[in-house]
C-alpha cells in the first residue's frame, strides 16, 4: 500500500466572512496545506454557504489547493464554475446524482483533480466501480450540513475499507467532519492523509490560535 504525504486542510466554513481573504491568508501563514471550501444548496444538505463567486473571490490570495467539496444536487451544471472560479480538487457525492461517472468525467474533462465524497451511510462499495477515475475519496465523518458536529466514531472503520479499496493506486484519502488533535491520529491510523478540520482550527477566529492548531493536529 502506498503512503500519500500527510495534509491539513482547514475548512474556511468556519472562518469569519466578513473578513474571507484575511482569514485565508492567516491559515496559509499557520501552515495549512489545502483550503477546504464547503459548498452547500439547501437542497442536497440543509444548510446554504456560499458559491464560486465568492471562492473565486479569494483565489488570488493564495496558490496553495483549494480544495472544493460539493455538496450540491444536481451539480453537473455548476462544475464548470467552479473550475473557471480556480478550484483544484473538485469533489461531488456519490449520493447527488444517479450518474456519478459522468460526473466524474466531467470534472477530469475541465482538467481537474477528481474526488468523490460519501455520507456516513453510504457504504465503501458505491464507489468499487469508479474508483479508478478519481484522485481523492472523502469520507464523511459527520452527517454534511454544518461545521462543529461529533465526529461519528464508525467512520474509523470505514476510512480503513476505503483505504482496502485504494489499496497502490495514488489516490488520496480525506476524512471530514469533527476532526481534532484527539482524533487525528485514529484517523491516519486508518489510512487517510488528508484531514479536513473547521472549527478545531477556525473556531474563535483569532488567528495567533491557528498555528498551534493546525501544529496539533499534525502532531497527533
Ligand atoms: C460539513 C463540511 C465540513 C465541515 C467541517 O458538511 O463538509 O468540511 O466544515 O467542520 P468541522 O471540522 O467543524 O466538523
Ligand atoms: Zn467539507
Amino acid at each position: 500500500m502506498s503512503t500519500r504525504p500527510l495534509r491539513i486542510a482547514p475548512s474556511i466554513l468556519s472562518a469569519d466572512f466578513a473578513r474571507l481573504g484575511d482569514e485565508v491568508r492567516a491559515i496559509v501563514e499557520a501552515g495549512a496545506d489545502y483550503i477546504h471550501v464547503d459548498v452547500m444548496d439547501g437542497h442536497f444538505v440543509p444548510n446554504i454557504s456560499f458559491g464560486a463567486p465568492i471562492m473565486k473571490s479569494v483565489r488570488g490570495v493564495t496558490d496553495k489547493v483549494f480544495d472544493v467539496h460539493l455538496m450540491i444536487a444536481p451539480v453537473d451544471a455548476y462544475l464548470s464554475d467552479f473550475a473557471a472560479g480556480g478550484a483544484d480538487i473538485i469533489t461531488v457525492h456519490a449520493e447527488a446524482g444517479p450518474h456519478l461517472h459522468r460526473t466524474l468525467q466531467a470534472i477530469r474533462g475541465l482538467g481537474k483533480k477528481v474526488g468523490v465524497a460519501l455520507n456516513p451511510a453510504t457504504p465503501v462499495s458505491a464507489i468499487q466501480h469508479v474508483i479508478d477515475d478519481v484522485d481523492l475519496v472523502l469520507i464523511m465523518s459527520v452527517n454534511p450540513g454544518f461545521g462543529g458536529q461529533s465526529f461519528i466514531p464508525e467512520s474509523v472503520n470505514k476510512i480503513r475499507q476505503a483505504k482496502a479499496l485504494i489499496g497502490g493506486r495514488t489516490i488520496d484519502l480525506e476524512v471530514d467532519g469533527g476532526i481534532t488533535a484527539d482524533n487525528a491520529r485514529a484517523v491516519v491510523d486508518a489510512g487517510a492523509n488528508v484531514l479536513v478540520a473547521g472549527s478545531s482550527i477556525y473556531g474563535g477566529n483569532d488567528p495567533e490560535t491557528y498555528a498551534g492548531r493546525i501544529a496539533a493536529i499534525r502532531a497527533a
